[in-house]
């Protein structure tokens, strides 16, 4: 490869890497995590970790195991949940969720979303995959 070969095989990987990161993707995602156990969560109610550098909540609704992504479907800020209100609150543009999630009130087009997730041995694992729509 000469060097004019080379630089232009670096630009198309860098806009590769670019598009995928907009896409809220990168080459560089865990595909899977462990993110804490079944025990931690039902003795605090929930617990707020980091998936593929951003906050997810972990809890039980309805008793069915649950990962929500903190991050804002308007324009991305992470979510702050109030426990005693069971609501997330967007500190960007005041979008509030309810507990599910669900569009309370504000700008955001959609409710948070969720992440597939397993228990394993009582571990709880996170997928980089999105459940379908609650
Ligand atoms: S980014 Fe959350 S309401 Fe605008």
């Amino acid at each position: 490869m000469n060097r004019k070969e080379f630089i232009k095989n670096s630009i198309f990987l860098s806009a590769g890497i670019t598009v995928t990161g907009v896409s809220g993707c990168s080459l560089f995602d865990e595909k899977e995590m462990k993110l804490t156990t079944e025990a931690e969560v039902k003795e605090k109610g929930f617990v707020i970790e980091t998936f593929n550098r951003k906050s997810v909540l972990i809890t039980y609704l309805d008793e069915k195991l649950t990962v929500l992504s903190l991050i804002c479907r308007h324009k991305k800020c992470t979510v702050k949940y109030n426990s005693n209100k069971e609501k997330f609150i967007c500190p960007c543009h005041d979008g509030i969720y309810d507990k599910y999630g669900k569009v309370l009130s504000g700008p955001p087009p959609g409710p948070l979303r969720r992440f597939k997730s397993e228990v394993r041995n009582g571990e709880i694992w996170v997928l980089n995959e999105w459940e379908e729509s609650a």
